[in-house]
C-alpha cells in the first residue's frame, strides 16, 4: 500500500484534495498546480469555490492572473462535494483555528472537517492537518475521529501526518513553495508520504520525530515572534518617554552582524497568527500544570498599545487645544499589516473603536479594504467605507493616523494635505520630519 501511493506520488500521478480555500489553502493549490500536480480544492463557502471556478479573485495580493490560470486549467477543480474527497490520494486540511470567547483553542473548524473527510476516508489515505494548533492535536484529536468513523486503523490503513504552514502572505521574497516545509507523521510511513507530496511541489521538507514536535515547532515561531514584537513595543514607550526613536535605535542596531534580530513596533498585535496561536500553548500547558509567563506579558504589552496610540492622539490634538471628543480622525490602514485585504484581528479596529468611546469621528482610507465586512467581532463597523484619497476631504481630518503602512500610500501627497499625523510605523521617516506636524506613536 505504502509503495503504490509512494510511486503515485513519485511519478505526479497522483491528486492532491486542499480542504479549506482561505489565506492558506489558495496559494498551496497553486503550488501544486504550477508543479503539475491535479488538485481538487475543497470548501464550506460556496462563494469562493465558484470565484476558483470561475478565475474571480477573492483575495487581493494573489492577483487575478493566478485565479485566471486555475479555473482555465483541467487539472485543478473546486467544489463544496465533500464526497469527492475519494478523488484525492493526499489530504491537506487548512481550515481556521481561532480563539472562542474565552481565548481557548476553537477546534470546531478543525473538528468539524475532520469528521466530514472520515466519512470518505478511504484505504491508503493520506491526510495531513496543516492547521496551527496545540502540540497533540494530531494524535488526540485527529486521528480518534479519522478512525472511529472509518472503522480503519492510522498507520496500518491510511496515513496522518502534521505539518504547519509558513504561508506569510504578501511576502514577495517568500511564496508557498519557497518556504521550507517542516513535516512530523504518525509513524515513519507517514512521513515518507507526506515528505513525498511536498517534495513535488516545495523546495525543502524538513522532517521532524513526531506530528506533536511539528505542532510545537509552528507554535515556537509564532510565539518568538509575538514575544519579541512585545519587547520592541515596550522599548517605544520607554524611549519615547526619554525623547529617543525607537525606530533609530533598532536601525542601528540591526548593523550588527550576529546576535540581533530586527522587530518592528507598531499600534497592536493583528492578524490570524500571532495575536493567537501562542495562546493554544497556554491552554495545553495548563494540562501539563506548566505557565507560559512570556506569552501571557508579550500579550498584556501588546494589547496595551492601541491604548498608548490612542494617548498620543490625545496629547497630539492637546497640542492644537483641541480635544478627542468631536475631533474627526482618519485612520490609513485597515488591513492588520502592508499590502494585503487581511482585517482579521487588526488593531485599527480597536483604535476605532477606542477613539469611537471618546466621541471622535471616525474614517478610514484603505485601498485593500473598501468596506467592512460583516464579522463577529466588528460587525458594528459592517458597511462603512474607505474614503476617497483627495487633498479636499483629507486636509478636513483634525488629525490621520498612519496604522498600517501600504506601500501603494503617497505619503508624500498625505505629509502635504495633513494638518496632523499620527505614525505608528515609521511610514513618514524620510517623507518629511516636521516635528510639528508629525508625531511618533
Ligand atoms: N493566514 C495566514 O497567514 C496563515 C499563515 C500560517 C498558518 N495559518 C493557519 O492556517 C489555518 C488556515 O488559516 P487561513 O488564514 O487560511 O484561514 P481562512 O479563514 O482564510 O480560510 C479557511 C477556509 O476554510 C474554510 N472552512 C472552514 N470550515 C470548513 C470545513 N468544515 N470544511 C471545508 N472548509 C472549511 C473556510 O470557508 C475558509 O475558506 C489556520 O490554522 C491558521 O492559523 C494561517
Amino acid at each position: 500500500m505504502l509503495d503504490k501511493l509512494l510511486n503515485k506520488i513519485e511519478k505526479n500521478e497522483y491528486r492532491v484534495g486542499i480542504v479549506g480555500l482561505g489565506y492558506v489553502g489558495l496559494p498551496l493549490m497553486w503550488t501544486f498546480h504550477v508543479k503539475g500536480v491535479p488538485v481538487l480544492g475543497f470548501d464550506i463557502d460556496e462563494k469562493k469555490v465558484n470565484c476558483i471556478n470561475e478565475g474571480i479573485p477573492y483575495i487581493k495580493h494573489l492577483g487575478e492572473d493566478m485565479m485566471q490560470k486555475l479555473a482555465g486549467s483541467s487539472m485543478c477543480d473546486a467544489t463544496t462535494d465533500f464526497s469527492r474527497l475519494n478523488e484525492a490520494d493526499a489530504i491537506l486540511m487548512c481550515v481556521p483555528t481561532p480563539l472562542d470567547h474565552h481565548r481557548e483553542p476553537d477546534m470546531t473548524y478543525v473538528e468539524n472537517t475532520t469528521k466530514t473527510v472520515s466519512k470518505h476516508l478511504r484505504k491508503g489515505h493520506l491526510v495531513i492537518l496543516e492547521s496551527t494548533t496545540y502540540p497533540g492535536t494530531t494524535e488526540e484529536l485527529i486521528i480518534p475521529i479519522l478512525e472511529k468513523e472509518s472503522g480503519m486503523k492510522a498507520g496500518k490503513d491510511f496515513y496522518v501526518a502534521y505539518s504547519p504552514e509558513r504561508e506569510d502572505p504578501g511576502n514577495e521574497n517568500f511564496n508557498t513553495a519557497a518556504i521550507p516545509k517542516v513535516v512530523g507523521g504518525h509513524g515513519e510511513e507517514a512521513l515518507k508520504l507526506a515528505r513525498a507530496v511536498y517534495d513535488t511541489a516545495i523546495v525543502e521538507t524538513v522532517p521532524v520525530s513526531d506530528t506533536k514536535t511539528a505542532e510545537a515547532v509552528k507554535l515556537t515561531e509564532n510565539i518568538f515572534r509575538s514575544v519579541n514584537i512585545a519587547l520592541v513595543n515596550e522599548l517605544k514607550v520607554v524611549y519615547e518617554a526619554m525623547g529617543i526613536d525607537v525606530h533609530e535605535v533598532l536601525d542601528a542596531a540591526d548593523t550588527k552582524p550576529f546576535g540581533f534580530m530586527k522587530f518592528t513596533p507598531g499600534p497592536g498585535l493583528g492578524g490570524h497568527c500571532i495575536p493567537i496561536d501562542p495562546f493554544y500553548l497556554t491552554w495545553k500547558a495548563r494540562e501539563v500544570e506548566k505557565y507560559t509567563r512570556f506569552i501571557e506579558l508579550a500579550g498584556e504589552v501588546n494589547t496595551t498599545m492601541p491604548q498608548y496610540v490612542v494617548d498620543r492622539t490625545l496629547k497630539a490634538l492637546n497640542s492644537r487645544k483641541k480635544a478627542i471628543n468631536g475631533s474627526s480622525i482618519l485612520l490609513i490602514g485597515l488591513a492588520y499589516k502592508p499590502n494585503v485585504d487581511d482585517d482579521r484581528e487588526s488593531p485599527t479596529y480597536k483604535l476605532m473603536d477606542l477613539f469611537d468611546g471618546y466621541g471622535a469621528e471616525v474614517s478610514y482610507y484603505d485601498p485593500y479594504v473598501p468596506v467592512i465586512k460583516p464579522s463577529r467581532e466588528h460587525g458594528h463597523w459592517a458597511g462603512k467605507k474607505s474614503i476617497g484619497w483627495n487633498k479636499t476631504t483629507i486636509q478636513d481630518f483634525d488629525a490621520v493616523l498612519i496604522s498600517t503602512n501600504h506601500s501603494n500610500i503617497n505619503y508624500g501627497e498625505l505629509a502635504d494635505w495633513a494638518d496632523l499625523i499620527i505614525d505608528t510605523r515609521n511610514a513618514m521617516n524620510g517623507i518629511t520630519s516636521d516635528r510639528n506636524k508629525i508625531w511618533k506613536a
